[in-house]
């Protein structure tokens, strides 16, 4: 019997993914393109240079089911949107410290252009479901009174918790608390998809990824986001790893390949019709322990304890009750398979791991 979110039922359906070229829209892609779906993509294609598109995400600006475009572009959406099944919205700025920088642009994209995305779908009956790409980041530090589990924690677990010393688990039902302005378009995301698609009765989901890594993810100058790709990068040149506050921090960390697989589950599971839903594994994982991980690969490395920077939160991780049931899955890849995953890669791959991370000031 078919499982209510089985993909094969995508067979021969066409889907705008928006951002469909970055580094998890191409992993939906590709996987729409095998389950025999036609994939639209529309994407700026401008947040890596050209080369990474092509070599490593797979996705070329000349694919005929590749659009070069914007999401601001009113025309062109409705043009897409009226020509699709299913519409998966994953494009953004999605870089917290360039949102940070650049608070006007994060709104045009994230806002003005979810505005534009939304607006199309709701002009057409035709759009079967429409999933909203948001993030963990709506979270913000979180309340342990609001984890799953907070009636079995005692009251020193709880002052514990306040104090950062137990990691949060965020269930979908917590309020939001976004502490960055990323956060903040990803919360008005989800509630203007509820309202606007709400409104028109088309039906629509909400998927809040957690740390999403995994091959060919690369480093980035002037962002330490990705973990697993930074540490395997710096191991791999025999650079130390650096530890704020030794590592303590908590994070979901969820394989790319898992994030576009719950995604598309959320497109196609009949109980995911307006909900929010979880993707992450549910396993708080320290950054010592991603360290450590690493350090199994390359074991001469060196780990640098460095002081917590100043408000740091301990982080957290998902509840998963709710994605478990309402999409009938959960990820599969752990994070030591992950890591060794995304090692294997990088040895073939070694330009990955770039020579300006030698420099004193990339560490
Ligand atoms: N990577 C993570 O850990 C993570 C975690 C939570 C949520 N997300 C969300 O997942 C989605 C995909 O993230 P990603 O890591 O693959 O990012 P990415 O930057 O690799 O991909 C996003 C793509 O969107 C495109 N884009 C940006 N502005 C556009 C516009 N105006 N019109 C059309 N295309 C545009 C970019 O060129 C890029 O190719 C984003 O919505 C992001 O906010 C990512």
């Amino acid at each position: 019997m078919r499982h209510p979110s089985d993909l094969t039922a995508l067979a021969g359906s066409t889907v705008l993914v928006t951002g469909g070229a970055g580094l998890i829209g191409s992993r939906i892609t590709a996987r729409l393109r095998a389950l025999g779906a036609r994939p639209i993509v529309l994407c700026t294609m401008n947040a890596y240079p050209e080369h990474v598109y092509a070599n490593l995400f797979g996705v070329r600006s000349a694919d005929p089911d590749v659009v070069l475009g914007d999401i601001r572009n009113t025309a062109l959406v409705r043009e897409l949107v009226a020509a699709s099944d299913y519409v998966i919205h994953a494009a953004a700025l999605a870089d917290v410290a360039a949102c940070t920088r650049e608070p006007l642009a994060a709104i045009d994209t994230n806002v003005a252009g979810t505005q534009t995305v939304l607006d199309a779908v709701a002009a057409t009956d035709r759009i079967r479901r429409t999933v909203f790409v948001s993030s963990a980041s709506v979270y913000g530090d979180g309340n342990p009174k609001e984890t799953d589990n907070a009636e079995l924690l005692t009251m020193r677990q709880l002052l514990e918790c306040v104090h950062g010393r137990i990691p949060s688990q965020f269930h979908e039902s917590a309020r939001k608390r976004p502490v960055s302005v990323y956060a903040n378009t990803k919360a008005w995301g989800e509630e203007q998809t509820a309202l606007v698609l709400g409104q028109v009765g088309t039906s629509y989901a909400v998927v809040r990824y957690f740390s999403v890594y995994g091959e060919p993810q690369t480093v980035k100058q002037n962002s330490h986001s990705w973990v697993v790709a930074w540490f395997a990068a710096r191991a791999h040149l025999g650079l130390p790893l650096h530890l704020n506050g030794g590592g303590r921090q908590v994070r979901d960390m969820v394989h790319v390949d898992d994030a576009a697989e719950g995604t598309l589950r959320a497109l196609v599971s009949p109980q995911a019709h307006t909900e929010t839903v979880n993707i992450g594994t549910g396993v708080p994982t320290t950054v010592r322990k991603i360290a450590e991980l690493v350090r199994e690969h390359y074991p001469s490395t060196t780990f640098l304890d460095t002081p917590l920077p100043a408000g740091d939160p301990l982080g957290g991780y998902a509840a998963i009750h709710r994605m478990e049931n309402i999409l009938g899955w959960k990820p599969e890849v752990t994070v030591a398979q992950g890591v060794a995953r995304y090692v294997a890669w990088l040895r073939n791959t070694p330009a990955a791991a770039p020579g300006w991370l030698r420099e004193p000031t990339a560490a």
